[in-house]
């Protein structure tokens, strides 16, 4: 695999990331001041040190960290309609991360990545806790 290719493959990474942390802040400032808003805003800085995890890995091979994001879909309809959406992402997320350290054939970005995939994991239980107890 071609540097250019895993430097491809970690920008797409990036865009999740920076979409994530533009959505999560967003939400957790429109939703009333309770846990999930400070869960939000948690993971957030989360997805903040994955994007700066990663834009180093493009920076080491020699690439440009892109910095950019599709269009934003926040989730409609209150708390709840948010925090499926970030359940939606988080999963989309794992996909990726999965589907990346399958094909990268490096030992430190697989290594990196798949700490990356631990973390949305606890992510997507944690909003996963959090929609449980609204809807109790
Ligand atoms: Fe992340
Ligand atoms: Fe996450």
């Amino acid at each position: 695999m071609k540097k250019q290719a895993i430097i491809d493959l970690l920008n797409q990474d990036l865009t999740g990331e920076i979409e994530a942390i533009l959505i999560y802040m967003r939400d957790s400032f429109v939703t009333p001041q309770c846990r999930p808003s400070r869960e939000m805003e948690e993971i957030a800085k989360d997805e903040m040190r994955h994007a700066e995890k990663l834009s180093e890995l493009i920076v080491d091979l020699g690439g440009v960290p892109s910095m950019e994001h599709r269009e934003l879909n926040f989730g409609k309809g209150g708390p709840k309609g948010y925090l499926r959406r970030l359940i939606e992402l988080e999963k989309g997320a794992i996909a990726m991360y999965k589907d990346h350290i399958a094909i990268i054939p490096d030992d430190k970005i697989k290594k990196l990545l798949t700490h990356i995939l631990h973390e949305e994991e606890g992510h997507l239980e944690e909003f996963t806790e959090q929609l449980r107890e609204f809807n109790q």
